[in-house]
């Protein structure tokens, strides 16, 4: 696809390929899904060539307090204020919100963070959570089961409770799906609040040591893994068609 070569977003791809702009290999194309070989095809806009952007893949533990936005209008500090070192434009798979921490990862490859945020691929996230209150064995067989949100019913989750204190219960959850809020409203939905939210793992790439506030680059392996885990979920279930990465 040519969104791909950078340069612009999918909807800007879109437009482009309607307007007649883009040609593969001296021939005008029609079709956004035209299949491209990154490698081997030369893609123009307006006859110059377009060049493929380099993907890159940033790991950041982001802390509590940071929203996960480019600018925010009151000002607050956002997750680039922490990556501000770092060259290429990169965007945030999915959210955090403001007072969740932990594991979130920023890219240029629109195609991979497609894959690691739509629910049809069962990409699991994993957090750790503090709740306000000790939550019985029925509130967390709810929650594996599945709990009803405004939004709809969840899917199974797989929950384990690490332990409890006087106050709390610290669990730890893994969800595939990434609705807005999802893990504060499962345990609203099981009468509990939630006073820390940790994501510690997308998949099979974890936090692991480093330090709040961090950032580093994923390993080559890494994003094969990644690649991995959204190619097995997708194939357990039927989501909308599209090409897979060759690369
Ligand atoms: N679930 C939430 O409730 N918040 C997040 O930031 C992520 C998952």
């Amino acid at each position: 696809m040519i969104s791909r070569f950078g340069l612009g977003s999918r909807t800007d791809a879109r437009k482009w390929i309607g307007a007649g702009r883009i040609a593969v290999n001296g021939t005008v194309i029609r079709t956004p899904d035209h299949w491209v070989a990154v490698d081997r095809d030369t893609v123009t806009l307006d006859g110059k060539p377009l060049r493929a952007r380099e993907r890159t893949y940033r790991l950041l533990y982001k802390p509590g307090g940071y929203l996960t936005t480019y600018k925010d209008p009151e000002g607050r500090p956002t997750v680039y204020d922490l990556i501000g070192d770092v060259e290429e434009f990169v965007f945030p798979v999915g959210r955090l919100d403001r007072d969740t921490s932990g594991l979130l990862i920023l890219t240029n490859d629109a195609e991979l963070a497609e894959r690691l945020t739509n629910p049809g691929y069962k990409v699991p996230k994993t957090y750790l959570v503090k709740t306000a209150a000790v939550l019985g064995e029925e509130a967390i067989e709810q929650l594996r089961r599945g709990v009803t949100l405004s939004d709809g019913p969840t899917l199974p989750a797989v929950v384990h409770r690490l332990r409890n204190s006087a106050s709390s219960t610290f669990l730890e959850i893994v969800i595939t799906e990434g609705r807005n809020r999802q893990v504060r409203r499962m345990i609203e939905a099981v009468g509990s609040r939630v006073r820390k939210l940790v994501r510690t793992a997308i998949g099979p790439v974890r936090i692991g040591d480093l330090q709040i506030g961090a950032h580093r680059r994923l390993t080559g392996r890494e994003v094969q893994q990644l690649r991995l885990a959204a190619r097995a979920g997708g194939r357990s279930r039927t989501v909308v068609a599209r090409n897979d990465d060759p690369d």
